[in-house]
């Protein structure tokens, strides 16, 4: 496992998802679900941006890959490998893929890999998903990343790379609202005494609250979307599109019930799926496919 044992930042994003990222904290409900809206409000919105990934991949074929699998924990993620007879699951966390084999089974084939090092044969695959994986390495292993999983596709087939932009200009217009709200928000628990954030998310999901750890997240390294279309754009063809414009922060901070949250989420996907590129490029989170050469 070339990389793996090498890296100190490796290790430590290893150490992380091993003992604290994937462990259960509800009813499977993982620690790193933390990172996302689990509320009701959010969840059609959040349901419909997961499915996006699957419109891009080949509906069926031989092998999926799933670079940084994770334990596949929504339940949508088993939607992409639905007409596929196997699910590879690539991932540097053997929790991860414990848990994996608890949602596939004998569909799953289970490797404890470094996406910067793929161990498969070039043309393997026939359609291949990253989802929240490539930030995790160091900055100059990007390139080799999404390199590696281009060439394990077949010619002509797809990949779908999901990971946050280091800012998005659409958020950032938001934010005076969003910190405002925020504190508002804080105000009012302080003064009626309510429960934080997390805790009240949890329950919204009808889980119990994670129990409080030491570390709560691990190493990042995001890139944007200049540096996609020239490192990546120059080696391999790709497409820029929307997989979510809205933050987690953005959502938890102005989308309530009370205020309409649900349909105003409608309004911004019904944006989005007109206007892909632009959201693409300017919301929080960009879906990369990538295309191999026939
Ligand atoms: C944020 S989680 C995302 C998991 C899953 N793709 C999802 O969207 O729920 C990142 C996953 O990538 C794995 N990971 C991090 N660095 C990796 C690397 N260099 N090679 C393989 N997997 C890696 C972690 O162990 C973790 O399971």
């Amino acid at each position: 496992m070339t990389g793996v044992e090498q890296s100190g930042v490796k290790q430590e994003v290893r150490q992380f998802y091993d003992q604290i990222g994937w462990t259960l904290v509800g009813d499977d409900v993982y620690q790193n679900a933390r990172y996302e809206d689990l509320r009701p409000v959010a969840r059609e919105y959040i349901h419909r941006c997961h499915l996006r990934v699957s419109r891009h991949l080949s509906p069926q074929g031989r092998f999926l890959l799933d670079a940084g699998s994770g334990p596949i924990q929504y339940p949508e993620y088993l939607e992409y490998s639905r007409g596929y007879q196997y699910r590879v699951c690539a991932d540097i966390s053997i929790t991860a893929l414990k848990e994996a084999r608890k949602r596939i089974g004998e569909q799953g084939l289970y490797v404890v890999a470094d996406i910067a090092n793929l161990p498969f044969k070039s043309g393997a695959f026939d359609g291949a998903v990253s989802l929240h994986t490539i930030h995790h390495l160091p900055e100059d292993e990007h390139v080799q990343a999404y390199q590696g999983i281009y060439r394990v596709l077949a010619p002509g087939r797809t990949a779908v790379v999901v990971n946050g932009w280091p800012a998005s200009r659409l958020m950032n217009r938001f934010e005076p609202l969003v910190r405002l709200a925020l504190r508002m928000q804080n105000l009012s628990r302080r003064l009626v005494g309510k429960r934080p954030a997390d805790k009240a998310q949890a329950a919204a999901a009808g889980k119990p609250a994670a129990r409080p750890t030491t570390k709560k997240g691990t190493f990042t390294q995001r890139h944007d979307v200049a540096w996609v279309r020239q490192q990546v754009g120059a080696i391999m063809q790709l497409e820029i599109l929307t997989w979510r414009s809205a933050s987690v922060r953005f959502m938890r901070a102005l989308i309530h019930r009370w205020l309409g949250g649900r349909y105003w989420l409608r309004l911004l996907y019904r944006l989005e799926e007109r206007y892909p590129v632009y959201f693409g490029e300017n919301g929080q989170y960009p879906l990369i496919v990538l295309k191999r050469n026939e």
